[in-house]
């Protein structure tokens, strides 16, 4: 078996992160969305890996390399233009071939590992394993319609959903989902829907059979998203210490402090991860949160953030709750007069002020 993941889209909700840096990229507990699928991937057997980018996709090639690290061997497939997942997978066909294969969206995360989606695919003989999870805002996703266990219909982002379920991003096809994607139509929005792709299925008597997802599974395409995503991985956490901590320092919980971290006269209490080369001095960390390499934390407060490289957060008066900070941002007091706030505030950005 195969995998074919993606990594492209615009990542526009989740802006200005995204204008310079693909959203499969950005980190959760330190480590880039991606690394999570491939990992999983590589730990379900699947050696041969195809990843669509779009066409400014080289910071994914970049970051992941040929796979190695993963002991896996990677194919880039280019997506000329985002015209939707039912596209990607059309576009997949000469890497993939006749064999089953796992098509996993690069920004969705979920618990525990694939092999049981796999087995479940194989036993049920079926065209097309879906995996379904359980939300409680299904119109934001495909949504199946169920009768007596099976899956009679599925909508893409129906105004009145036909179940409480959202089809994960995590699919497992036989080369029957190329006769689909070869033949449906663009959606409204102009994209080949994969849901579409699904429906074509069952009106062509194909089977398709389900898993559902019973720990979390998550989307990440949204900023609340991410720092949720953030916190159920954080959840997981073991200490680790390489760098150090002085005896003023209070450590509690599970936390992790990266070689070369220094902290110093703060209050740390996990989970937390703090990456290389940071600096914690006379501030508090709190729960869920994720500090990048390369940061600087003087007499602040931060808790259930996620804070990437090189950021810097100096005498802030206020406790940093919620909030993502793009790699080398800076939130520091102002020391000169008049006394107000100042900004230099990229796109679309979002500051929310107490
Ligand atoms: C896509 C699919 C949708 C699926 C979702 C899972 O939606 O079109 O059917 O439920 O991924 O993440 P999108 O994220 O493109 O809105």
């Amino acid at each position: 078996m195969k995998a074919l993941i993606t990594a492209g889209g615009k990542g526009t909700r989740l802006r200005p992160l995204t204008h310079t840096q693909n959203k499969h990229l950005i980190p959760i507990a330190n480590k880039p969305i991606l690394h999570y699928a491939l990992e999983k991937v590589a730990a379900a057997g699947i050696t041969e890996v195809g990843i669509t980018t779009h066409q400014a996709g080289n910071e994914v090639k970049e970051a992941l390399g040929a796979g190695e690290r993963w002991g896996l061997n990677i194919t880039y497939i280019p997506q000329e233009e985002p015209l939707g997942l039912a596209h990607v997978v059309k576009i997949s066909r000469n890497f993939i071939g006749d064999e089953p294969f796992i098509f996993y969206l690069g920004d969705n995360m979920v618990v525990g590992g694939l092999e049981k989606f796999i087995a479940a695919f194989y036993e049920a003989k079926s065209n097309c394993h879906l995996t379904l999870s359980r939300v409680k805002d299904p119109e934001r996703f495909g949504v199946p319609e169920l009768k007596d266990n099976r899956i009679i219909a599925i909508e893409e982002k129906p105004a009145h959903p036909k179940s409480a379920f959202a089809v994960s991003g995590i699919y497992i096809y036989d080369s029957s989902i190329f006769q689909a994607v070869n033949n449906i139509k663009p959606s409204a929005r102009g994209e080949l829907e994969i849901s579409d792709a699904h429906q074509y299925l069952l009106d062509h008597n194909y089977s398709i059979s389900y898993s559902e997802i019973t720990g979390w599974w998550k989307d990440t395409g949204k900023p609340e998203d991410i720092l949720e995503a953030n916190r159920l991985i954080l959840e997981h956490t073991q200490s680790r210490v390489a760098g150090s901590v002085d005896k003023l320092s209070l450590v509690t919980g599970e936390v992790v402090i990266e070689e070369g971290a220094q902290i110093i006269n703060s209050v740390l209490r996990g989970p937390i991860v703090i990456g290389k080369n940071t600096i914690v001095d006379n501030s508090f960390i709190g729960p869920f949160t994720s500090i990048g390499d390369n940061c600087t934390i003087k007499k602040s407060e931060v808790e259930f953030s996620i804070v990437l490289n090189q950021c810097e957060i100096t005498d802030v008066g206020v406790r940093i709750e919620s909030s993502l900070l793009g790699a080398g941002a800076r939130v520091v007091k102002a020391t000169v007069r008049p006394k107000t706030h100042r900004f230099m505030v990229g796109d679309q950005s979002l500051i929310e002020i107490r």
